[in-house]
């Protein structure tokens, strides 16, 4: 309990600081996290590679530590140096993580620069791509799927009707970007979508998208 007060108040200052990266008021509510590792919840025995992208204060990271034991591998990739400490101080105090430890490591970079030889089967990302340029986000989601085994999945979560509405009250450059992203990630959508779960209990209100990988974008 005082744990989520205090995540809470780190997340809503970052929100207040960093804006654009941030992209929330607060953490993910338990519903949308539950929803983000479905796909993960379901796999076998052999062992897994999983990334997590932006999981700030780690209420997403929380559900996917359970779900793993030795043998798999966990990296996990957050821009903002006050998450990353929240998150090595959870590996070192708390007991569930702290037996994840071994085969997890946090990486302090923005994820376009993260590069890795092997792929993953599960990439689940909380990264608000609404605020970021357009060309950034093309090229995200790019990396999402050159980081996603051919045969993986990747999840992540927007926030409802959004783009759709931004769309219509926005003029200008912002109205140009914001249709730029909602086309990109629609065509992503529209040729790899697997499931969409509607999370009406989050602040706000999020779909959580559930994609398959792309053999043609898989890397070498
Ligand atoms: C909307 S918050 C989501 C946090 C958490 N996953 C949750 O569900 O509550 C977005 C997170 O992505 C991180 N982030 C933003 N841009 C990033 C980037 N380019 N690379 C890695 N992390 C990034 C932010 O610092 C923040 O932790």
């Amino acid at each position: 309990m005082l744990r989520t007060i205090s995540n809470n108040l780190a997340f809503f200052r970052q929100f207040r600081q960093r804006f654009e990266t941030t992209g929330a008021i607060a953490p993910s509510s338990r519903f949308l996290a539950k929803s983000m590792i479905r796909f993960l919840a379901n796999r076998g025995p052999a062992p897994v590679r999983v990334l997590e992208i932006g999981p700030g204060t780690g209420p997403v990271t929380q559900r996917i530590i359970p779900l793993l034991a030795n043998g798999d591998r966990f990296d996990i990739v957050e821009l903002n140096e006050s998450f990353v400490e929240i998150l090595k101080s959870r590996f070192q105090q708390d007991a569930a993580w702290k037996t994840a430890a071994p085969f997890s490591e946090i990486h302090q970079l923005p994820i376009q620069e993260f590069q890795r030889d092997e792929k993953y089967d599960f990439v689940i990302s909380g990264l608000p791509l609404n605020n970021f340029p357009a060309d950034l986000v093309d090229s995200i989601a790019d990396t999402y799927f050159q980081l996603l085994k051919p045969d993986g999945v990747l999840s992540y979560f927007e926030y409802m009707y959004v783009r759709p509405i931004r769309k219509v009250v926005t003029r200008g450059d912002e109205k140009i970007r914001i249709t730029r992203i909602d086309d990109t990630m629609a065509a992503h959508c529209a040729e790899h979508r697997l499931a969409r779960d509607n999370i009406v209990l989050n602040i706000p209100p999020a779909w959580v998208q559930h994609l398959a990988g792309s053999p043609d974008r898989a890397m070498a």
